[in-house]
């Protein structure tokens, strides 16, 4: 009985596991410029959410990455995402010729997924010479901890291992 039970419990786990859908990590950018220190001297730099570097973007495979952008420099923007493969939107690889600026006082959302590539990656503007100026932040990709096994024979292969 306790089996019985312990296997419809697994069986409804599996099932919402193999329908869920990968999870969204949202973040909103308001880009502008700022004053910062870092030699003791003033300089001019492109700040993030008032952030340099920028803020980390942290997600796990598979995972789907919104990022809201506000420009409110007074040039066009674009960023890229250094070494991430863009799954379902690679165009969004932000190199001038893919895609148009983000123009001054409008907002662009980049969307993309990251899939199976588990490491610390980087993120820049990269018109012109705005990189050397911030605008730069970290991607870190974790694994997944749980990968969903999503055909029918498993929930068979439960059953009989119980
Ligand atoms: C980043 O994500 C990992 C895995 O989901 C989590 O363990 C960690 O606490 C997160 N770090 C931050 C700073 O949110
Ligand atoms: C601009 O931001 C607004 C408010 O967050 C959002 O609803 C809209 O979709 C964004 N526009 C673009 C083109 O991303």
């Amino acid at each position: 009985m306790t089996r019985m039970v312990m296997s419809m419990v697994m069986l409804c786990i599996l099932a919402a596991t193999v329908i869920a859908e990968d999870l969204y990590v949202y973040y909103t950018w308001n880009i502008l410029y700022g004053t910062i220190f870092s030699l003791g001297v003033p300089e001019e730099v492109i700040l993030i959410n008032n952030q340099f570097s920028g803020p980390e973007i942290n997600c796990s495979s598979n995972n789907n990455i919104i990022v809201n952008v506000f420009n409110n420099i007074d040039e066009p923007l674009l960023f890229t995402w250094h070494g991430i493969q863009l799954r379902k939107n690679s165009w969004q690889d932000g190199t001038p010729g893919t895609m148009c600026p983000i123009q001054l006082g409008t907002n662009f959302t980049y969307k993309f997924q990251v899939k199976d590539q588990i490491g610390i990656y980087f993120y820049f503007p990269i018109i012109g010479l705005q990189r050397v100026a911030g605008g730069t932040g970290g991607l870190r990709v974790f694994g997944r901890l749980l990968i969903p096994i999503s055909y029918p024979g498993s929930i068979l292969l439960t059953f009989l291992s119980t």
